[in-house]
């Protein structure tokens, strides 16, 4: 029977004797069992059974025979390997072929590379890159990689411009983790891109909002779809411009459905988290996730009613019992470890995110009700945002404060935040529900644009 430490001995038996235990076993789970037990070999290991597997017609067999190949890191293999590069019709296998002839680092496999370059699978290049990059600075190799920023593929530009391109500087002096104090825990009553407007470049660490959903409420009235989709894409530009480097927004939107005006018409859908994504990524937003709120049917509108009794095709309307919250980074060339580092380590762990964390993309949360404000969030949505998406002592942003959940719920937190809310009614809701804490560092500010541009003065 096939075992590890039946290989294992073999191997250290002698040569010949793997390659005989290869000839005996042609299945390919045999075979891609002994080859991925072969483990560390030694220098004089006889890899003369190799070349044969490569045309097995098992993809799992040949990926392994490669990196076997691989841990021999023999030049006579190169060309075999460039072949299999090539020729193979498996990805996986081919971009493995590339990454052994890149761990070779010989001039030979450097030229090998250098006509990888222009295959037609992005991630085949990307693996040449990748090889090539041990090399940065040598001209040879320079002159071939940095014409790479025109390349069709977006992955390919990303990886040459952080090599070669990069010069995003941090704009702003402050240091990372920290914020002005005159933004602390401050409620402005304004529009919210005119307060933005006030602020400096990357005083924010996290925004968590939903904005006011298209003409579905008395607060919420644009003349157009399109002139609606270009405030949020005035509001978002402003908040990317305020964030720091490398830090999130967290988006609540849902498709919404503005009613027909009589039974001759049809109601509209409108999928505002679809239509703005585009506006995103363009002003450079990076995606990250998203996340689904699940709501119990029994507390979302009834519109399947219609279809329970007359079961007609094309007339199915299901109960709408989810809500997007789309995770979106700014962009940088610098890796979320980047971020980390910049907190002390007390503060990292005291940020540690407790057991009992979510671990799907799908949140099931009861919605919350407001006898005043008619779209509030679940405190348990914001305290789910806030402890994955910021660290204590960061500044968390809500552009469209509303009943202020963002701000009661990152003040309770630990964090700082910053509202701004247009409506004077729910600016006033929100400071009668004011408290204050006795030992409060920053007591919470409720002021008037006019007020808040004393401050920052
Ligand atoms: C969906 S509600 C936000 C509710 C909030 N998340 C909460 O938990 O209470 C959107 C809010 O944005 C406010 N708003 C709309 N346009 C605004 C603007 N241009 N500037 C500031 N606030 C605005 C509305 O008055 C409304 O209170």
């Amino acid at each position: 029977m096939l075992t590890k430490e039946y290989i294992r001995d073999l191997k250290s038996n002698g040569n010949g004797a793997i390659g005989q235990l290869v000839k005996d076993f042609k299945d390919s789970r045999s075979l891609t069992f002994i080859l991925e037990n072969l483990g560390h070999l030694p220098k004089d290991f006889d890899g003369s059974f190799l070349p044969n597997l490569l045309t097995h017609k098992n993809a799992s067999v040949r990926l392994w025979t490669i990196k076997t190949f691989g841990k021999l890191n023999n030049e006579e293999y190169l060309s075999t390997l460039e072949e299999s590069a090539i020729k193979d019709t498996d990805t996986t296998v081919r971009r493995e072929a590339v990454s052994s002839i890149g761990r070779m680092r010989s001039k030979k496999g450097k030229q090998i590379l250098f006509e990888i370059l222009d295959d037609a699978d992005p991630k085949v290049v990307c693996q040449a890159i990748r090889g090539l990059l041990v090399f940065k600075g040598d001209k040879e190799v320079d002159e071939h990689l940095q014409p790479l920023i025109n390349h069709q593929n977006e992955m390919v530009r990303t990886v040459i411009y952080k090599e070669f391109f990069a010069t995003h500087k941090t704009l702003s002096n402050q240091p990372h983790c920290e914020s002005y104090d005159y933004l602390k825990n401050v409620i402005v009553n304004g529009d919210t891109v005119e307060t933005m407007k006030l602020l400096q470049d990357e005083s924010i660490h996290l925004t968590f909002t939903s904005p006011p959903y298209y003409n579905a409420r008395d607060y919420s009235i644009y003349p157009s779809y399109k002139n609606y989709l270009e405030f949020l894409e005035e509001v978002f530009k402003e908040v990317y411009r305020i964030t720091k480097e490398g830090r999130f927004l967290i988006l609540n939107t849902s498709p919404i459905i503005i009613a027909r005006i009589s039974r001759s018409h049809s109601s509209k859908r409108y999928p505002i988290p679809f239509d703005i994504h585009p506006y995103l990524v363009e002003m450079g937003w990076e995606f990250i996730d998203d996340i689904v709120w699940l709501k119990p049917e029994a507390s979302v509108k009834n519109r399947i009613g219609g279809f329970m009794q007359h079961r007609k095709p094309l007339g199915y309307k299901p109960n709408s019992v989810t809500e997007y919250l789309m995770v979106y980074r700014k962009s940088t060339e610098k890796l979320l470890d980047w971020n980390i580092k910049q907190y002390d380590w007390d503060t990292i762990l005291k940020s540690k995110v407790a057991d009992g964390y979510e671990t799907t993309n799908v949140w099931k949360i009861d919605p919350c009700f407001d006898k005043i404000h008619s779209a509030v969030f679940p405190v348990e949505l914001c305290k789910r945002v806030i402890q994955y998406y910021s660290y204590k002592g960061d500044l968390v942003f809500d552009p469209f404060g509303g009943s202020g959940t963002v701000g009661k719920t990152a003040k309770n937190l630990g964090r700082h935040f910053l509202l701004t809310e247009k409506d004077e009614t729910y600016f006033k809701y929100m400071r009668s529900k004011k408290s204050t804490g006795m030992f409060d560092k920053f007591p919470t500010k409720f002021l008037t644009l006019k007020e808040f541009k004393e401050t920052i003065k």
